[in-house]
């Protein structure tokens, strides 16, 4: 496995032809994200994993600064896990100063949820990823369903931007207590591990009423939010959506439930697909 830091090596590593498959990650390695890698095996003739701990998608009270960098460790498990290259490129090389473009997403879909109490997260993320994108010319990239919204902000960019690349999504990858992997997820103490698999119970909870045919979603959306909180949870939002954009559903469409929740510092997001 190679591990290059700038674009130009990355031109001079390309051979003509040769199908890129991109993982883009923040590092702090998991199984989640080798499960990606192993999508991207399938899927393109070189596998990248980019690591870059992408500054602008976090907010200044945010844990940019203590977000764990474990670089090592993640070449070593890529290296096992199929990768060819890591891309791991330092700031200055992704955004040269004075770093002035940025890349918006359309406020109907990156305004809500995540958007509306993180507001420059997607901005963050589009420009790292459209940056990641030209540099690396994948073929291919993939991304986890974990992060739904996320998803369809990164499908919509590709698709006004006529980029010529497929994003393929990835299932969630949880623990045998349920909870979805994440990074995150290391900042958490022993006894609130063993609480934060109350996330997904409650948007279980929520699927179950809403397949039992309940169609009173704003009163189940309450309940779920009542039952983080009386756990100890602090809920930023428990949403039932329209799986396509995100928008308020109607009865017919396929669905997704997200939520997003803080248990101490720690914030966790998850959905469903119902
Ligand atoms: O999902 C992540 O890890 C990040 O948001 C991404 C896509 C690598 C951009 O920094």
């Amino acid at each position: 496995m190679h591990i290059i830091q700038t674009a130009a090596e990355l031109r001079a590593a390309r051979k003509p032809g040769q199908g890129i498959a991109l993982v883009p990650t923040m590092g702090n390695l998991h199984a989640g994200h080798l499960s990606l890698v192993r999508i991207a095996r399938e899927c393109g003739d070189l596998v990248m994993t980019s690591i870059f701990v992408n500054r602008l998608q976090f907010a200044p009270h945010e844990d940019f600064a203590q977000y764990p960098r474990t670089f090592e460790r993640d070449c070593q498990l890529l290296a096992d896990s199929g990768c060819d290259i890591v891309f791991a490129p330092n700031d200055a090389e992704v955004y040269p100063e004075p770093q002035g473009y940025t890349v918006h997403a359309p406020a109907g879909l990156a305004g809500i949820l995540e958007g509306e109490v993180r507001p420059a997260f997607f901005t963050g993320v589009c420009t790292v990823v459209l940056k990641l994108f030209n540099m690396v010319q994948p073929a291919t990239a993939v991304f986890g369903k974990k992060d739904y919204q996320q998803l369809l902000v990164i499908r919509g960019m590709v698709r006004q931007l006529a980029l010529p690349i497929e994003i393929v999504a990835a299932e969630t990858v949880r623990d045998a207590s349920g909870l979805a992997l994440s990074s995150r997820n290391g900042y958490l103490s022993d006894s609130q591990r063993e609480q934060a698999a109350q996330l997904q119970t409650a948007l279980n909870m929520l699927a179950a009423a809403v397949k039992s045919g309940r169609a009173d979603w704003q009163m189940l959306e309450g309940e779920a939010r009542e039952f983080l909180s009386a756990a100890g949870w602090q809920p930023d939002y428990v949403s039932i959506r329209r799986r396509t954009d995100l928008g308020e559903p109607s009865r017919g469409e396929a669905l997704v439930v997200l939520a997003a929740a803080r248990l101490g510092g720690t914030r966790l997001i998850d959905n469903l697909e119902i």
